[in-house]
Protein backbone atom coordinates (compact mmCIF):
# COMPACT_ATOMS: atom_id res chain seq x y z
CA UNK A 1 0.00 0.00 0.00
CA UNK A 2 1.42 3.22 -0.74
CA UNK A 3 1.10 5.88 1.82
CA UNK A 4 0.08 9.27 0.55
CA UNK A 5 2.06 12.48 1.16
CA UNK A 6 1.11 15.58 2.40
CA UNK A 7 1.36 17.38 -1.00
CA UNK A 8 -0.42 14.45 -2.99
CA UNK A 9 -3.62 15.15 -0.67
CA UNK A 10 -5.33 12.47 0.12
CA UNK A 11 -5.90 10.53 -3.06
CA UNK A 12 -2.92 10.71 -5.05
CA UNK A 13 -3.62 11.37 -8.55
CA UNK A 14 -2.04 8.57 -10.23
CA UNK A 15 -3.91 6.18 -8.34
CA UNK A 16 -7.30 4.86 -10.14
CA UNK A 17 -10.50 4.72 -8.36
CA UNK A 18 -9.70 0.65 -7.71
CA UNK A 19 -6.73 1.52 -5.56
CA UNK A 20 -8.21 3.93 -3.26
CA UNK A 21 -9.51 0.58 -1.72
CA UNK A 22 -5.95 0.76 -0.13
CA UNK A 23 -7.39 3.43 2.04
CA UNK A 24 -10.19 1.90 3.76
CA UNK A 25 -9.03 0.64 7.33
CA UNK A 26 -10.57 -2.83 5.98
CA UNK A 27 -11.23 -4.10 3.22
CA UNK A 28 -14.91 -3.29 1.22
CA UNK A 29 -16.90 -5.71 -0.08
CA UNK A 30 -15.86 -5.44 -4.14
CA UNK A 31 -19.14 -4.57 -4.86
CA UNK A 32 -19.67 -0.99 -6.05
CA UNK A 33 -23.36 0.46 -5.19
CA UNK A 34 -24.18 3.03 -8.01
CA UNK A 35 -28.26 3.68 -7.01
CA UNK A 36 -31.14 2.35 -5.61
CA UNK A 37 -34.86 2.09 -5.85
CA UNK A 38 -37.74 0.34 -4.13
CA UNK A 39 -36.28 -3.08 -2.93
CA UNK A 40 -33.17 -2.85 -5.59
CA UNK A 41 -29.57 -1.88 -5.67
CA UNK A 42 -28.21 -1.01 -8.21
CA UNK A 43 -24.20 -2.02 -8.96
CA UNK A 44 -22.18 0.69 -11.25
CA UNK A 45 -21.90 -2.36 -13.67
CA UNK A 46 -25.81 -2.34 -14.12
CA UNK A 47 -26.48 -5.26 -12.08
CA UNK A 48 -29.37 -5.32 -10.12
CA UNK A 49 -30.20 -6.83 -6.52
CA UNK A 50 -33.24 -7.46 -4.62
CA UNK A 51 -32.17 -6.81 -0.83
CA UNK A 52 -33.58 -9.16 1.21
CA UNK A 53 -31.87 -7.13 4.07
CA UNK A 54 -33.08 -3.80 4.02
CA UNK A 55 -29.66 -2.59 3.53
CA UNK A 56 -28.69 -2.46 7.34
CA UNK A 57 -32.17 -3.75 8.29
CA UNK A 58 -33.14 0.18 7.88
CA UNK A 59 -34.58 1.12 4.87
CA UNK A 60 -38.02 0.80 5.84
CA UNK A 61 -39.37 2.76 2.73
CA UNK A 62 -36.66 1.21 0.20
CA UNK A 63 -34.32 2.93 -1.77
CA UNK A 64 -34.76 6.32 -2.19
CA UNK A 65 -38.46 6.17 -1.36
CA UNK A 66 -39.43 9.54 -3.76
CA UNK A 67 -41.10 11.23 -0.90
CA UNK A 68 -38.49 10.53 1.26
CA UNK A 69 -36.03 12.64 -1.39
CA UNK A 70 -38.77 15.21 -1.92
CA UNK A 71 -38.91 15.66 1.85
CA UNK A 72 -35.24 16.53 2.16
CA UNK A 73 -34.83 18.28 -1.11
CA UNK A 74 -37.52 20.83 0.72
CA UNK A 75 -36.04 20.67 4.57
CA UNK A 76 -32.54 20.79 3.25
CA UNK A 77 -33.33 24.55 1.86
CA UNK A 78 -34.60 25.41 4.36
CA UNK A 79 -32.59 24.29 7.45
CA UNK A 80 -30.82 21.28 8.21
CA UNK A 81 -28.97 21.58 11.37
CA UNK A 82 -29.86 23.87 14.57
CA UNK A 83 -28.83 23.14 18.09
CA UNK A 84 -30.84 20.51 19.19
CA UNK A 85 -31.50 23.06 22.67
CA UNK A 86 -34.30 25.23 19.95
CA UNK A 87 -37.42 23.87 18.13
CA UNK A 88 -38.30 23.94 14.58
CA UNK A 89 -41.64 22.54 13.26
CA UNK A 90 -40.04 18.82 11.67
CA UNK A 91 -38.79 18.36 15.53
CA UNK A 92 -41.58 19.15 17.28
CA UNK A 93 -43.83 17.42 14.76
CA UNK A 94 -41.49 14.31 15.12
CA UNK A 95 -41.87 13.92 18.64
CA UNK A 96 -45.82 14.54 18.61
CA UNK A 97 -45.99 11.36 16.21
CA UNK A 98 -43.78 9.44 18.39
CA UNK A 99 -45.79 10.02 21.10
CA UNK A 100 -49.02 8.88 19.25
CA UNK A 101 -47.58 5.71 18.20
CA UNK A 102 -45.66 5.09 21.67
CA UNK A 103 -46.65 2.09 23.55
CA UNK A 104 -48.70 2.51 26.05
CA UNK A 105 -47.26 4.81 29.11
CA UNK A 106 -43.88 5.94 27.20
CA UNK A 107 -44.37 9.67 27.10
CA UNK A 108 -41.35 11.59 26.90
CA UNK A 109 -39.41 11.32 23.95
CA UNK A 110 -35.51 12.02 23.48
CA UNK A 111 -34.30 12.36 20.06
CA UNK A 112 -30.32 10.94 19.82
CA UNK A 113 -28.30 11.37 16.84
CA UNK A 114 -28.19 8.76 14.28
CA UNK A 115 -26.83 6.14 16.72
CA UNK A 116 -28.87 3.19 18.38
CA UNK A 117 -25.89 2.12 20.36
CA UNK A 118 -25.93 5.62 21.46
CA UNK A 119 -29.66 5.50 22.13
CA UNK A 120 -29.17 2.60 24.28
CA UNK A 121 -26.43 3.97 26.12
CA UNK A 122 -28.96 6.67 26.96
CA UNK A 123 -31.51 4.53 28.33
CA UNK A 124 -29.11 2.74 30.83
CA UNK A 125 -27.92 5.98 32.15
CA UNK A 126 -31.30 7.05 32.67
CA UNK A 127 -32.21 3.93 34.33
CA UNK A 128 -29.14 4.01 36.85
CA UNK A 129 -29.93 7.62 37.20
CA UNK A 130 -33.60 6.82 38.42
CA UNK A 131 -33.01 3.48 40.26
CA UNK A 132 -29.34 4.23 41.86
CA UNK A 133 -28.67 1.35 41.00
CA UNK A 134 -25.89 0.20 38.34
CA UNK A 135 -26.05 -3.18 36.88
CA UNK A 136 -27.44 -4.17 33.77
CA UNK A 137 -28.92 -7.30 32.39
CA UNK A 138 -28.75 -8.77 29.19
CA UNK A 139 -29.06 -11.68 26.62
CA UNK A 140 -26.52 -14.23 25.89
CA UNK A 141 -27.30 -13.30 22.14
CA UNK A 142 -28.53 -9.28 22.51
CA UNK A 143 -26.67 -7.05 19.99
CA UNK A 144 -27.27 -4.01 21.53
CA UNK A 145 -24.73 -1.83 19.42
CA UNK A 146 -20.93 -0.87 18.49
CA UNK A 147 -19.91 1.26 21.32
CA UNK A 148 -17.58 0.31 24.24
CA UNK A 149 -20.65 0.27 26.63
CA UNK A 150 -22.50 -1.24 24.00
CA UNK A 151 -20.12 -4.15 23.04
CA UNK A 152 -19.96 -5.22 26.95
CA UNK A 153 -23.96 -5.24 27.40
CA UNK A 154 -24.51 -6.87 24.41
CA UNK A 155 -23.90 -10.83 24.59
CA UNK A 156 -21.70 -12.94 21.91
CA UNK A 157 -18.35 -12.64 23.93
CA UNK A 158 -16.12 -12.35 20.70
CA UNK A 159 -16.79 -8.92 19.77
CA UNK A 160 -15.96 -7.80 22.92
CA UNK A 161 -12.66 -10.04 23.38
CA UNK A 162 -10.09 -7.31 21.83
CA UNK A 163 -10.76 -4.53 24.55
CA UNK A 164 -9.51 -4.80 28.09
CA UNK A 165 -11.86 -2.03 29.67
CA UNK A 166 -15.66 -2.63 30.06
CA UNK A 167 -18.27 -0.81 31.44
CA UNK A 168 -18.90 -3.27 34.82
CA UNK A 169 -21.91 -4.80 36.05
CA UNK A 170 -23.48 -6.43 33.50
CA UNK A 171 -24.69 -9.91 33.47
CA UNK A 172 -25.41 -11.89 30.41
CA UNK A 173 -28.73 -14.59 30.89
CA UNK A 174 -29.84 -17.37 28.17
CA UNK A 175 -32.15 -16.10 25.27
CA UNK A 176 -35.49 -17.47 25.21
CA UNK A 177 -34.56 -19.53 22.43
CA UNK A 178 -36.73 -22.46 22.61
CA UNK A 179 -35.23 -24.93 19.30
CA UNK A 180 -32.28 -24.45 21.01
CA UNK A 181 -33.05 -24.12 24.99
CA UNK A 182 -30.30 -23.51 26.98
CA UNK A 183 -32.19 -25.69 29.99
CA UNK A 184 -33.13 -28.21 27.99
CA UNK A 185 -36.74 -27.90 28.37
CA UNK A 186 -40.00 -27.86 26.48
CA UNK A 187 -41.78 -25.37 25.66
CA UNK A 188 -45.57 -26.38 27.10
CA UNK A 189 -43.54 -27.62 30.51
CA UNK A 190 -41.08 -25.34 30.88
CA UNK A 191 -42.91 -22.85 32.87
CA UNK A 192 -40.32 -20.37 31.58
CA UNK A 193 -38.10 -21.52 33.17
CA UNK A 194 -35.56 -18.66 31.48
CA UNK A 195 -37.31 -15.74 33.11
CA UNK A 196 -37.36 -17.96 36.77
CA UNK A 197 -33.69 -17.95 36.38
CA UNK A 198 -33.37 -14.65 36.07
CA UNK A 199 -33.90 -14.01 39.52
CA UNK A 200 -30.63 -16.76 40.06
CA UNK A 201 -28.53 -14.40 37.99
CA UNK A 202 -29.45 -11.17 39.93
CA UNK A 203 -28.94 -13.08 43.18
CA UNK A 204 -25.52 -14.54 42.98
CA UNK A 205 -24.35 -13.38 39.70
CA UNK A 206 -25.06 -9.74 39.72
CA UNK A 207 -23.98 -6.69 42.25
CA UNK A 208 -27.34 -7.18 43.76
CA UNK A 209 -27.75 -4.09 42.12
CA UNK A 210 -29.53 -4.03 39.26
CA UNK A 211 -30.99 -1.11 37.36
CA UNK A 212 -32.37 -2.55 34.12
CA UNK A 213 -32.97 -5.57 31.93
CA UNK A 214 -32.46 -4.47 28.47
CA UNK A 215 -32.90 -6.45 25.50
CA UNK A 216 -34.57 -7.00 22.06
CA UNK A 217 -38.03 -8.11 21.88
CA UNK A 218 -37.04 -10.30 18.69
CA UNK A 219 -33.10 -10.68 18.41
CA UNK A 220 -32.07 -9.38 15.38
CA UNK A 221 -28.40 -9.73 14.82
CA UNK A 222 -28.58 -12.78 17.60
CA UNK A 223 -30.90 -15.17 14.82
CA UNK A 224 -34.13 -13.97 14.93
CA UNK A 225 -34.95 -15.37 18.22
CA UNK A 226 -38.30 -15.11 18.81
CA UNK A 227 -39.56 -15.29 22.12
CA UNK A 228 -42.18 -17.21 23.33
CA UNK A 229 -45.79 -16.51 24.54
CA UNK A 230 -45.85 -14.86 27.67
CA UNK A 231 -42.22 -14.30 27.81
CA UNK A 232 -42.04 -10.69 27.77
CA UNK A 233 -44.76 -10.43 29.91
CA UNK A 234 -43.47 -12.48 32.62
CA UNK A 235 -40.14 -10.30 32.37
CA UNK A 236 -42.04 -7.48 32.83
CA UNK A 237 -43.76 -8.75 36.14
CA UNK A 238 -40.54 -10.26 37.14
CA UNK A 239 -38.86 -6.37 36.71
CA UNK A 240 -41.78 -4.83 38.26
CA UNK A 241 -41.79 -7.19 41.10
CA UNK A 242 -37.69 -6.32 41.73
CA UNK A 243 -37.79 -2.92 41.00
CA UNK A 244 -35.61 -2.95 37.53
CA UNK A 245 -36.54 -1.13 34.40
CA UNK A 246 -37.07 -3.19 31.46
CA UNK A 247 -35.57 -1.30 28.01
CA UNK A 248 -36.77 -2.76 24.66
CA UNK A 249 -34.35 -2.13 22.54
CA UNK A 250 -36.33 -1.97 19.02
CA UNK A 251 -33.56 -0.66 17.23
CA UNK A 252 -34.68 -3.30 14.48
CA UNK A 253 -38.22 -4.45 15.53
CA UNK A 254 -39.32 -0.36 15.52
CA UNK A 255 -41.70 1.11 13.04
CA UNK A 256 -43.51 -1.45 10.92
CA UNK A 257 -40.61 -4.41 10.76
CA UNK A 258 -43.22 -7.12 13.38
CA UNK A 259 -46.02 -6.21 11.30
CA UNK A 260 -47.35 -3.04 13.97
CA UNK A 261 -45.51 -0.19 14.85
CA UNK A 262 -43.57 -1.57 17.40
CA UNK A 263 -42.59 -5.23 18.69
CA UNK A 264 -44.04 -3.83 21.93
CA UNK A 265 -47.85 -3.91 20.13
CA UNK A 266 -47.22 -7.34 18.25
CA UNK A 267 -46.36 -9.45 21.86
CA UNK A 268 -48.45 -6.38 23.80
CA UNK A 269 -46.26 -6.14 26.49
CA UNK A 270 -45.20 -2.33 27.33
CA UNK A 271 -41.77 -1.64 28.48
CA UNK A 272 -40.42 1.27 31.05
CA UNK A 273 -38.59 2.70 28.42
CA UNK A 274 -37.79 1.80 24.10
CA UNK A 275 -35.33 2.86 22.08
CA UNK A 276 -35.41 3.45 18.16
CA UNK A 277 -33.39 3.68 14.95
CA UNK A 278 -32.62 2.50 11.78
CA UNK A 279 -36.26 2.00 10.42
CA UNK A 280 -37.70 5.69 11.24
CA UNK A 281 -34.94 7.15 8.93
CA UNK A 282 -37.12 5.49 6.10
CA UNK A 283 -34.68 5.21 3.28
CA UNK A 284 -31.61 5.73 5.59
CA UNK A 285 -31.59 8.92 7.15
CA UNK A 286 -29.59 8.77 10.52
CA UNK A 287 -32.06 9.16 13.58
CA UNK A 288 -32.30 7.30 16.78
CA UNK A 289 -33.78 7.91 19.90
CA UNK A 290 -35.53 6.58 23.44
CA UNK A 291 -39.24 6.81 25.29
CA UNK A 292 -39.50 6.42 28.24
CA UNK A 293 -42.73 6.41 31.38
CA UNK A 294 -42.99 10.07 32.72
CA UNK A 295 -41.57 9.47 36.06
CA UNK A 296 -38.32 8.26 34.29
CA UNK A 297 -37.45 12.34 33.54
CA UNK A 298 -34.87 14.48 35.26
CA UNK A 299 -31.31 13.02 33.62
CA UNK A 300 -29.55 16.59 32.75
CA UNK A 301 -29.42 17.61 28.57
CA UNK A 302 -25.10 17.34 29.57
CA UNK A 303 -25.64 13.34 30.44
CA UNK A 304 -27.27 12.33 27.68
CA UNK A 305 -26.58 14.96 24.71
CA UNK A 306 -25.06 14.92 21.43
CA UNK A 307 -24.39 17.25 18.74
CA UNK A 308 -26.55 15.54 15.79
CA UNK A 309 -29.06 14.97 18.69
CA UNK A 310 -32.49 15.93 16.92
CA UNK A 311 -31.37 16.56 13.59
CA UNK A 312 -33.68 18.73 11.95
CA UNK A 313 -33.24 17.26 8.36
CA UNK A 314 -33.17 13.66 9.72
CA UNK A 315 -36.41 14.25 12.06
CA UNK A 316 -38.05 15.82 8.52
CA UNK A 317 -37.50 12.24 7.05
CA UNK A 318 -38.80 10.62 10.31
CA UNK A 319 -42.24 12.46 10.36
CA UNK A 320 -42.64 11.52 6.75
CA UNK A 321 -41.69 8.06 7.42
CA UNK A 322 -44.20 8.10 10.28
CA UNK A 323 -46.71 9.43 8.43
CA UNK A 324 -46.29 6.90 5.35
CA UNK A 325 -46.13 3.43 7.98
CA UNK A 326 -49.26 5.13 9.29
CA UNK A 327 -51.21 5.01 6.37
CA UNK A 328 -54.38 2.56 5.98
CA UNK A 329 -52.90 -0.90 4.65
CA UNK A 330 -49.19 -0.58 5.40
CA UNK A 331 -48.78 -2.48 8.54
CA UNK A 332 -51.40 -4.78 7.03
CA UNK A 333 -49.27 -5.47 3.63
CA UNK A 334 -46.14 -6.42 6.19
CA UNK A 335 -48.09 -8.69 8.03
CA UNK A 336 -49.99 -10.36 4.69
CA UNK A 337 -46.43 -10.32 2.67
CA UNK A 338 -44.62 -11.69 5.78
CA UNK A 339 -47.23 -14.15 6.38
CA UNK A 340 -46.65 -15.56 2.65
CA UNK A 341 -42.93 -15.21 3.03
CA UNK A 342 -42.92 -17.68 5.68
CA UNK A 343 -45.49 -19.92 4.25
CA UNK A 344 -43.38 -20.37 1.09
CA UNK A 345 -39.79 -20.80 3.31
CA UNK A 346 -42.10 -23.62 5.05
CA UNK A 347 -42.53 -25.21 1.58
CA UNK A 348 -39.12 -24.67 0.60
CA UNK A 349 -37.88 -26.46 3.84
CA UNK A 350 -39.50 -29.93 2.65
CA UNK A 351 -37.05 -29.54 -0.22
CA UNK A 352 -33.85 -28.45 1.61
CA UNK A 353 -33.53 -30.21 4.28
CA UNK A 354 -30.41 -27.52 5.47
CA UNK A 355 -33.30 -24.96 6.26
CA UNK A 356 -34.16 -26.01 10.30
CA UNK A 357 -36.17 -23.66 12.06
CA UNK A 358 -37.94 -20.64 10.27
CA UNK A 359 -39.77 -18.15 12.58
CA UNK A 360 -40.66 -14.18 12.19
CA UNK A 361 -43.34 -11.73 12.92
CA UNK A 362 -44.34 -9.71 9.88
CA UNK A 363 -40.70 -9.27 7.52
CA UNK A 364 -38.59 -10.18 10.68
CA UNK A 365 -37.77 -13.43 9.56
CA UNK A 366 -34.57 -15.84 9.84
CA UNK A 367 -34.29 -19.25 9.02
CA UNK A 368 -31.86 -22.05 10.49
CA UNK A 369 -29.09 -23.12 8.24
CA UNK A 370 -28.11 -26.41 9.74
CA UNK A 371 -25.85 -29.69 9.15
CA UNK A 372 -26.82 -33.21 8.35
CA UNK A 373 -27.26 -33.93 11.81
CA UNK A 374 -29.08 -30.58 12.64
CA UNK A 375 -26.66 -28.85 14.56
CA UNK A 376 -25.75 -24.87 13.42
CA UNK A 377 -23.65 -24.91 9.97
CA UNK A 378 -22.11 -20.90 9.59
CA UNK A 379 -20.06 -22.03 7.05
CA UNK A 380 -22.57 -23.14 4.68
CA UNK A 381 -24.68 -20.35 5.89
CA UNK A 382 -22.39 -17.73 5.16
CA UNK A 383 -21.49 -19.62 1.72
CA UNK A 384 -25.67 -19.14 0.55
CA UNK A 385 -25.02 -15.84 1.67
CA UNK A 386 -22.31 -14.88 -0.42
CA UNK A 387 -23.99 -17.36 -3.62
CA UNK A 388 -26.91 -14.98 -3.20
CA UNK A 389 -25.59 -12.05 -5.34
CA UNK A 390 -24.95 -14.65 -8.16
CA UNK A 391 -28.83 -15.31 -7.60
CA UNK A 392 -29.45 -11.48 -7.64
CA UNK A 393 -29.91 -11.03 -3.66
CA UNK A 394 -28.63 -9.46 -0.88
CA UNK A 395 -28.67 -11.75 2.23
CA UNK A 396 -26.64 -11.16 5.61
CA UNK A 397 -26.13 -13.54 8.14
CA UNK A 398 -26.70 -13.74 12.11
CA UNK A 399 -24.18 -13.22 15.21
CA UNK A 400 -21.65 -11.01 12.37
CA UNK A 401 -21.44 -14.36 10.12
CA UNK A 402 -20.34 -16.70 13.41
CA UNK A 403 -23.94 -17.92 13.13
CA UNK A 404 -26.61 -20.14 11.59
CA UNK A 405 -29.90 -17.93 10.51
CA UNK A 406 -30.44 -16.53 7.33
CA UNK A 407 -31.89 -13.45 7.52
CA UNK A 408 -35.03 -12.03 5.42
CA UNK A 409 -35.77 -8.29 6.50
CA UNK A 410 -36.84 -6.48 3.17
CA UNK A 411 -37.87 -3.30 3.03
CA UNK A 412 -41.54 -2.84 3.94
CA UNK A 413 -43.01 -1.67 1.31
CA UNK A 414 -42.64 -5.38 -0.47
CA UNK A 415 -45.62 -6.14 -2.61
CA UNK A 416 -46.79 -9.57 -2.86
CA UNK A 417 -44.85 -9.58 -6.45
CA UNK A 418 -42.03 -8.78 -5.53
CA UNK A 419 -41.84 -11.19 -2.05
CA UNK A 420 -42.56 -14.32 -4.68
CA UNK A 421 -39.40 -13.24 -7.40
CA UNK A 422 -37.15 -13.00 -3.62
CA UNK A 423 -38.75 -17.11 -3.17
CA UNK A 424 -37.82 -17.60 -6.66
CA UNK A 425 -34.29 -16.22 -6.08
CA UNK A 426 -33.85 -18.18 -3.13
CA UNK A 427 -35.12 -21.18 -4.21
CA UNK A 428 -33.00 -20.88 -7.11
CA UNK A 429 -30.00 -20.39 -4.80
CA UNK A 430 -30.49 -23.28 -2.66
CA UNK A 431 -30.91 -25.40 -5.50
CA UNK A 432 -27.65 -24.11 -6.95
CA UNK A 433 -26.05 -24.33 -3.36
CA UNK A 434 -27.38 -28.07 -3.14
C1 LIG B 1 -31.00 -4.32 17.89
C2 LIG B 1 -29.90 -3.32 17.69
N1 LIG B 1 -29.59 -2.49 18.69
C3 LIG B 1 -28.63 -1.55 18.55
C4 LIG B 1 -27.92 -1.44 17.39
C5 LIG B 1 -26.88 -0.39 17.27
O1 LIG B 1 -27.31 0.59 16.42
P1 LIG B 1 -26.25 1.56 15.69
O2 LIG B 1 -25.47 0.71 14.74
O3 LIG B 1 -27.10 2.58 15.02
O4 LIG B 1 -25.40 2.13 16.77
C6 LIG B 1 -28.20 -2.29 16.32
C7 LIG B 1 -27.43 -2.20 15.06
O5 LIG B 1 -27.28 -3.08 14.30
C8 LIG B 1 -29.22 -3.26 16.47
O6 LIG B 1 -29.53 -4.11 15.50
Amino acid sequence: MSVPTAASGPIPSDKTADDVVDHFYYPPDEFKAARGEGVYLYGEDGSRYLDASSGTFNLTLGYSHPEVVETIREQASELIHVTSKFQSKPVNALIAGLAEVAPAGLTRIHLKSSSGSDANEAAIKIAQHNTGNTDVISLFRGHLGQTMGMINASGAAFRRAPFPAQIPGVVHVPDPYCVRCFYKQQRETCGLLCVERVNDFIDYASSGRVAAVILEPISGNGGNVVPPDGYLQALRALCDERGILLIFDEIQTGFGRTGHMFASDTFGVSPHMLTFGKGLGGSGMPIAGLMTEERLTGLEGHHINSTFGANVLASSVAVKTLEIIRRPGFLENVRTVGAHVLDRLREMAERFPFMGDIRGKGLMIGMEINDADGEPDPTFTNHLAALGMKHGLLLRTSLYGFGNVLKVRPPLIMTMEEADEMCDRLTRLFEDAS
